[in-house]
């Protein structure tokens, strides 16, 4: 089995290329990256032996063609994005480039040289969002889609042209919709590990609006399982939902890491709210579990302890992010917030 892995050097790409290589010792990964400000070779750096990595861009079609055209793959698993919301909110071009007509282009390229299953790991931010006072409502598979920001609309036009091209040319796709992962490798630029790095350098900790909106958080390992279960077992042509039922409002998550860092919940500070801010998400998963025996393994309790102490043994893979670039990124994006 020849399996390419775009977005494999991001957050959850990356740590999907460390589960498969411990569940199917026996695949060919190739990675598919173009390792863009969120892309990191040092979270393969000790894969790097097991893999073929290929850096390209999921839109250049001559690129991505004479990859296909060398590797004829049987998978394709898609996590190649660009993932921020707030970045979208700023510059949404290349939000449309790579989350559309790249996802276009692989699939032309999965008709041309022929597929067994392409996978599109698409968002819960297609749904929108749930109101605060309405715990009974969750996303299933059938909710509208309905989204709020360019990030979530580029993720939503890509679903429906993976969805027109099932139906159209009959390729043999599967979809699955997560909401929030967190976990090892995950960018310093989204809530927690921002928070994590903020919290160790005794900096403020920047929360938006009053830090009510709630988000439905999963440990990036069972995130992985479900996609390895969907590629194996999933039915061609459907959508599955992907959530562990841990809905959580920002401001606690970010007292929680205050305590556990054993830093003064005086850090908060309270900043302009992020436009358009989705209020709820809250994934029904009901599908994956009944049909595919999916069910989470890690309680947020157990998760976001690992997830600390990986931060705290792996500054050498976070600090040098944060410094250069991200600086830049940080003092745009918060400096007057
Ligand atoms: P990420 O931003 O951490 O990583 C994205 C990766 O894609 C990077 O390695 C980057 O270099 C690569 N990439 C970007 N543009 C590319 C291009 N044009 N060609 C090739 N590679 C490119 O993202 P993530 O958080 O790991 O998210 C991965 C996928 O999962 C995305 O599709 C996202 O929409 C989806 N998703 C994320 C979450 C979450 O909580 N992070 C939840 C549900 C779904
Ligand atoms: O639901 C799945 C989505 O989760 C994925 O599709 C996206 O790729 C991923 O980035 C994530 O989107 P969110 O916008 O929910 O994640 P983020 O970490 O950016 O923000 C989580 C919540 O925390 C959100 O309500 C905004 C808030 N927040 C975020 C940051 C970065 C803050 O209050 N302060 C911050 O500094």
């Amino acid at each position: 089995m020849k399996i390419v892995i775009t977005g494999g050097a991001g957050f959850i790409g990356g740590n999907f290329v460390h589960y498969m290589i411990k569940a199917h010792p026996e695949y060919e990964i190739i990675v598919l990256d173009k390792l863009t400000y969120a892309g990191n070779l040092e979270t393969l750096a000790s894969v790097m032996d097991k893999i073929k990595f290929v850096k390209d861009d999921i839109a250049d079609r001559n690129a991505v063609f004479k990859l296909f055209e060398e590797e004829k793959p049987d998978v394709v698993v898609n996590f190649a994005a660009e993932s921020h919301v707030d970045r979208s909110i700023e510059d949404p071009g290349i939000f449309l480039k790579t989350n559309v007509i790249g996802t276009q282009t692989l699939m032309d390229a999965c008709r041309e040289y022929g597929i067994r299953r392409y996978h599109q790991v698409s968002t819960d931010e297609v749904y929108g969002d749930l109101p605060l006072d309405r715990p009974d409502l969750f996303f299933t598979e059938e909710t509208p889609l309905h989204t709020s920001s360019p990030y979530s609309a580029s993720k939503a036009s890509a679903d429906l042209l993976v969805q027109a091209y099932y139906r159209t040319y009959n390729l043999p796709v599967t979809i699955s919709r997560c909401s929030n992962n967190y976990g090892p490798y995950h960018f310093p630029e989204k809530l927690i590990p921002l928070m994590i790095a903020n919290a160790l350098a005794d900096k403020p900790l920047p929360v938006y609006g009053k830090g009510e909106n709630v988000r439905d958080w999963l440990y990036v390992e069972d995130h992985c399982k479900a996609i390895d279960l969907i590629i194996h077992k999933g039915k061609v042509g459907e959508v599955y939902n992907i959530g562990g039922h841990n809905e959580m409002r920002n401001i606690d998550i970010v007292k929680l890491i205050c305590r556990e860092l054993g830093k003064p919940e005086s850090l908060i500070t309270y900043v302009t709210d992020r436009k358009g801010h989705d209020l709820r998400y809250a994934i029904n998963p009901e599908k994956i579990h009944n049909e595919l025996g999916w069910l989470p393994e890690t309680t947020f309790e157990n998760g976001i302890k690992k997830t600390i102490e990986w931060y705290l043994n792996n500054r050498s893979w976070w600090e040098p992010i944060i410094s250069g670039e991200y600086m830049d990124y940080y003092e745009k994006m918060y400096g007057n917030r």
